[in-house]
């Protein structure tokens, strides 16, 4: 077990400089697999799941493996904490067996209470405030096509929740230009914007958020959209549709006023035809498979930099 940790609840947990070192050694482990197969011998990863999850559970499992350590997936539904065991009480005693924790759940202050009680490093697989190994996959993705996150602008349309969120501050943190087109009702927390904004001024990236998805997505070199109706809200799906309508979709018409050699992504899943047309997100700009894979590879680095001998920590 180790005596320190490094927790990744939201992102904000890493440096500039550290986020960076992470995308080059994710790219490292992309084309060099073989190298990194020992290097988390011999460890254990939880995985909680609140929430449904295809690309978090198998990713993360899948990643432990081929780093020659295991993973243990549980569903809150299964233990004790889904019959009213305290946080505490679960993050102490999983601490015992275990040398990582990843957790999808509903409340951030679920992850935040778990990292506060566990001594094992927790990564936050999604909340309903924000999902950083997305944003790491998705920075990943961007900087693989790109080379840099200079000068490139990504465009978000749709909920100012959390997938938003996490690529708010890991704009903030790496230099990307991010404008996001978000409908009255659904705007970002304040706070998290605010701390985006603050952390841009030192790292020169452009944080600007309209109800406009023309404005946000003019001249963009990546458009980025999400489901209109996240895990948990599905009692509002119905006026979601309705207040994101057509304006905010992903459509051929809204993708012209982006760059000519634009490129699109989503997190996944996706509901064809209601954020994003079939055409866009099986057109030829769709990067949806290749961001996904991703979510291996990021992955892999980060559980390097935390649960390795050699982190950075
Ligand atoms: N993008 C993402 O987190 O996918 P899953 O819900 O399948 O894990
Ligand atoms: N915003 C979506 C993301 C799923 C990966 C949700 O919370 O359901």
């Amino acid at each position: 077990m180790q005596t320190t940790k490094k927790d990744t609840l939201t992102l904000l947990e890493w440096s500039s400089e550290e986020l960076q070192s992470m995308i080059e050694l994710a790219i490292d482990i992309k084309g060099k697999p073989e190298k990194y197969q020992e290097a988390l011998k011999g460890k254990i990863l939880g995985m909680i799941f609140d929430k449904a999850s295809t690309r978090t559970r198998v990713s993360f499992e899948a990643g432990m493996l081929q780093l020659g350590g295991s993973a243990i997936v549980l569903f809150s539904r299964d233990l004790q904490i889904g019959r009213g065991e305290p946080i505490i009480d679960t993050a102490k005693v999983l601490s015992e067996y275990l040398d990582g924790l990843m957790i999808r759940t509903f409340a951030h202050k679920t992850v935040e209470q778990l990292a506060e009680y566990g001594t094992m490093p927790i990564i936050n697989g999604l909340t309903d405030e924000h999902h950083p190994c997305q944003a790491i996959a998705d920075l990943l993705t961007i900087y693989e096509v790109k080379g840099t996150f200079e000068g490139v602008k990504l465009a978000y349309l749709g909920d100012g929740n959390n997938v938003c969120h996490s690529l708010l501050l890991a704009s903030a943190l790496v230099g990307l230009t991010i404008h996001c087109g978000i409908p009255q009702g659904y705007a970002v927390d304040p706070v998290i914007l605010k701390i985006a904004q603050d952390i841009a001024e030192s790292t020169g990236a452009v944080i600007s958020i309209s109800e406009s998805p023309i404005e946000a997505v003019t001249d963009a070199d990546f458009i980025y959209t999400d489901v209109w109706t996240s895990m948990g809200q599905e009692a509002e799906n119905d006026s979601r549709l309705k207040d994101f309508a057509e304006e905010y979709q992903v459509n051929a018409k809204l993708v012209a006023y982006a760059k000519p050699d634009y490129h699109f992504l989503h997190c996944l899943p996706a509901h064809r035809e209601e954020e994003v047309t079939s055409e866009i997100i099986d057109g030829p700009h769709s990067l949806i498979y290749q961001q996904a894979g991703n979510r291996l590879h990021g992955q892999k680095a980060l559980l390097v930099m935390t649960l390795g001998e050699n982190n950075s920590i």
